[in-house]
């Protein structure tokens, strides 16, 4: 039979295998990192008015340039990080995947490289790959958290044209604090320069503060977010960046021509309306993720510190087999790839009581 291998493809995509989070069947679903809340029906309602409207003009191509979303992701941006966001500052596309495409197609490509601190989202390097980039796999502790001499060390050394700096980081939980994220930019900087990318998917379910206000002044810095986690519209599929309006513009050199489909942005305009609520759900979903933590150290798990809606433990002598087990008890996780860790996100607290109920029978199994 015919495999991909057997057809003229590009010589750096032979072998591999494409993104495949699995997408099966089972009560309790904790392993992509998706909001377990279904929007508000106020909010279906309006997503309906919204699209109704946009469909009568479905003859005409969408605006290109997204404005009128643009605007109002600068004015969620500057209420929730007190940083001044205009329109210019802001660009969107088809979740924050496509955005870091657009980024790669016009900052890294053939020729290039990116570098990315692992274990990280390993969209990163497949993007990469995809765009022809040469990808490189920076180092991190023991402990998740970034080495800041041997990050610095690999920049310096490899010069990369795109550095990822993820934060709170998938698949482990751990924040990159501002100054490490400074001190990388400033590295990057000597190196080459080279463009530096904050991927925030995580950031509102964080401890601490969004790094956006770092884009003043600093032009070859950019922080990549999207609504499918927060504003639980994984289905949507909107991401968006802030960064300096040169960036803006030269994204725009590689985007396809009416990119963002006019349901797209009437969806996301109309979700927006309903800030206020969504972000509700992110305090719960905060404390379930923090419960989660308390249990499994009770439990006798390591625990990897999470300001993520997910939470990284083990260990496991072999992670994949205690994941089947999970399955097996009707829980899907994650499983990474990350040695004896696996990864479960924050659902509701009936879906986090079933998973608990999973691990704490693992437990006793292994204890007789
Ligand atoms: C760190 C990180 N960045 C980006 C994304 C992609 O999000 P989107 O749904 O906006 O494409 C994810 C999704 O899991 C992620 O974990």
């Amino acid at each position: 039979m015919t495999g991909i291998d057997d057809l003229p493809v590009r010589d750096e995509l032979r072998g591999k295998s494409p993104y495949g989070a699995p997408q099966l069947d089972v009560p309790v679903r904790l392993n992509t990192n998706e909001n377990p809340y279904p929007l508000p029906e106020p909010l279906v309602e309006r997503i309906a008015e919204r699209v109704r409207e946009a469909a009568r003009n479905l003859n005409r191509y969408p605006d290109r340039d997204a404005v009128e979303l643009r605007t109002r992701l600068a004015e969620y941006l500057t209420d929730t990080s007190g940083h001044e966001v205009g329109v210019a500052n802001v660009w969107a596309a088809n979740g924050s995947n496509e955005v870091i495409q657009q980024l790669l197609q016009t900052f890294g490509g053939p020729g290039r490289t990116a570098i990315g601190f692992e274990p990280s989202y390993s969209m990163h390097g497949l993007i990469s790959r995809g765009t022809g980039t040469g990808w490189i796999s920076g180092p991190r502790n023991e402990d998740f958290t970034i080495d800041l001499a041997a990050a610095e060390k690999a920049i310096a050394e490899n010069q990369p044209d795109v550095v990822f700096i993820t934060t709170p980081n998938n698949p482990t939980g751990t924040a990159v604090p501002p100054e490490t994220v400074l001190a990388l930019y400033e590295a990057a900087q000597a190196a080459k320069p080279s463009m530096v990318v904050v991927d925030e998917a995580y950031i509102e379910f964080s401890h601490g503060d969004s790094l956006l206000p770092l884009i003043e002044g600093r032009p070859n810095l950019v922080v990549s977010r999207t609504m499918s986690k927060a504003f639980g519209a994984a289905g949507l599929r909107l991401g968006y960046l802030a960064a300096h309006p040169a960036v803006v513009d030269a994204v725009q050199l590689v985007r396809l021509p009416y990119h963002l489909s006019a349901v797209t942005q009437a969806t996301a305009l109309a979700a927006l309306e309903h800030t206020a609520t969504l972000l509700g759900y992110v305090e719960q979903l905060k404390a379930e993720r923090d419960r989660l933590v308390t249990e499994l150290l009770a439990l006798g798990y390591e625990v990897t510190a999470s300001d993520a809606n997910f939470v990284q433990f083990g260990r496991f002598e072999d992670s994949h087999e205690t994941w089947r087990k999970i399955l097996d008890r009707g829980v899907l996780v994650r499983d990474n790839g990350v040695p004896g860790r696996l990864r479960v996100t924050a659902g509701t607290p009936e879906e986090n009581d079933a998973f608990l109920d999973a691990v704490r029978e693992l437990k006793k199994e292994q204890s007789t």
